[in-house]
Parts: C-alpha cells; sequence; structure tokens
C-alpha cells in the first residue's frame, strides 16, 4: 500500500531557491595537478596553490549567507596516489590548520572535519580535534573539510553503528528507516545538500557526498581549482536559483503563483 506521505527523509521545499540561495553548498576541488602540469610544474605546486582558493570560497560562503560549505580536500582513494604526493598533502593539511584556524576563529567560522580520521597519524588528529572544539560555538560559517572521507565509508559507518544498538538491544531493525540512517551519516546536523559544485572539468562524483546528493543540485566547470574565483562560484550560485526543484513533483505543484 502507498501511503500519502513517503517514508523518506526531509528534504528542503520545492520551488525556486532564489530568495534564500543554497544554505549548503560542498566542492569537489579537483584540478590542482593538471594546473601546476599545464605551468611546467610538479603536481603539488598545484595543490599549494589551491590553498588560495579555499580562502576565496569561504570568504565568500561568510559574505553571501551560505550556512555550510563542504570541502573535499582528500578522498579516501586519494591514498593510492604516488608517496611523495600523499605526503605533501598530509603536509599541507596539517600546515593550513596551523595557519588558518585562528582567522577562521576570529571571523566567526565553525570548522568540522569529516571522514575517517583514525588513519591520520596523532599530531594531526589532535589538531582536527582542538580546531574543532575551539570553534565550536562559531556560527557565521559551518566549514566543514572531507578528509578521508568516501560517500560509501559514510554510509557504511551509519550502518555500523545502527547494527551496534541493535546488538545491544536498544534500537529494533525495523526501527531503521531512511530518517533513522540519516541520523548517523557525517553531515546529519548540516542542512541538506542544496549545490554541489566541481572543478576540474570531470563530471563525476567520485565518490563524495553519495548520500547527500540524493537531490543536491550539480554544477560543473572546466575551471581548474587553483583557478576558482569568487566570480566562478556566483556563476554556479545564479545557475542553482534559476533551476527549479521539483523533488519529484510536477512542474505546476512548485511553482510560486505570481502575484
Ligand atoms: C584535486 O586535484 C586535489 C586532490 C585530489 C587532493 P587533483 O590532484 O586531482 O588534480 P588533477 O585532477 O590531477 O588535475
Ligand atoms: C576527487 O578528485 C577527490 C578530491 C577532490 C579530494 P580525484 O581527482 O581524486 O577524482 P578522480 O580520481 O578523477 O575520480
Ligand atoms: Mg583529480
Amino acid at each position: 500500500m502507498l501511503s500519502k506521505r513517503s517514508q523518506s527523509a526531509q528534504l528542503p521545499t520545492a520551488g525556486h531557491p532564489e530568495e534564500s540561495g543554497p544554505r549548503h553548498v560542498a566542492i569537489i576541488m579537483d584540478g590542482n595537478g593538471r594546473w601546476a602540469q599545464k605551468k611546467g610544474k610538479i603536481r603539488t605546486f598545484g595543490h599549494k596553490a589551491g590553498v588560495e582558493s579555499v580562502r576565496s570560497v569561504v570568504r565568500f560562503a561568510r559574505q553571501t549567507g551560505i550556512q555550510s560549505l563542504t570541502l573535499f580536500a582528500f578522498s579516501s582513494e586519494n591514498w593510492k596516489r604516488p608517496e611523495e604526493e600523499v605526503s605533501v598533502l598530509m603536509e599541507l593539511f596539517n600546515l593550513v590548520l596551523n595557519s588558518e584556524v585562528k582567522r577562521l576563529h576570529k571571523n566567526g567560522v565553525r570548522l568540522k572535519v569529516i571522514g575517517d580520521v583514525s588513519a591520520f597519524d596523532d599530531k594531526l588528529k589532535a589538531k582536527i580535534q582542538k580546531a574543532e572544539t575551539m570553534t565550536e560555538q562559531n556560527d557565521a560559517l559551518i566549514l566543514n573539510i572531507a578528509a578521508n572521507y568516501g560517500g560509501r565509508w559514510d554510509i557504511a559507518n551509519a550502518a555500523q553503528l545502527l547494527a551496534q544498538q541493535v546488538q545491544q538491544g536498544t534500537l529494533q531493525p525495523e526501527d531503521i528507516d531512511e530518517q533513522k540512517l540519516g541520523e548517523y551519516i557525517s553531515t546529519h546536523d548540516l542542512p541538506e545538500l542544496d549545490l554541489l559544485i566541481r572543478t576540474g572539468g570531470e563530471r563525476r562524483i567520485s565518490n563524495f557526498l553519495l548520500w547527500q546528493c540524493a537531490y543536491a543540485e550539480l554544477y560543473f566547470t572546466d575551471v581548474l581549482w587553483p583557478d576558482f574565483t569568487e566570480q566562478v562560484f556566483q556563476l554556479a550560485v545564479d545557475d542553482f536559483n534559476v533551476r527549479q526543484r521539483r523533488f519529484g513533483l510536477v512542474g505546476e505543484q512548485v511553482s510560486v503563483p505570481q502575484s
């Protein structure tokens, strides 16, 4: 039997979001290596250059009232890159935490890290923990860094947490629905994902926010990450703002009547 209200987890309101803009934006920051190679430099030069783009998207998000910004910094598959590149990326993550956290805190940004942080060394784990605790009360923007993150890991991790409760007898299997599983997904305390941007020209998700992408609007640009500016970000937001989000309904059901 079909029930009138489906069992799906809460979704944002259908229609044109132009009045409020996206509340939660995620970015696959891709193209650093190619950017560097085009300049005759080694790939890691591109990763270093990409840090400036991170600063500018954080500024843009803060100034335009985006509530949450999730950035894909390192995927669970990126460990398979050459050792030298992986170690530069880890070093860079360390350096950025050292140099940026105070400024983020001063600007009211709350920093969070999602992903399997257990794989990082103790020093890095401690630094992440410290930054998260220091900025915990801030509410100008939630900056969510996905590090050693995989969308499949996120779902499997939620399933494992629920299975533990079933084993302890505190949860019944029949009480596991989309809503319940969603409570254990790493972004459960953030608004629903509205807009996913990928730079660097590829049109794929690369195991990023698989669960959260269910009804996200996707925006792909050929701009390589170190060249990404506030202007390009604005183009993506403008494009989002004219889309009609239907969430399975028909256009007439969601269009706002003209007064
Ligand atoms: C994205 O840039 C950054 C990370 C994956 C850490 P890439 O390093 O993937 O750059 P391209 O795609 O090879 O140009
Ligand atoms: C996705 O980019 C991961 C990050 C941006 C951190 P990749 O460059 O790793 O993705 P693929 O390999 O092209 O799918
Ligand atoms: Mg890439």
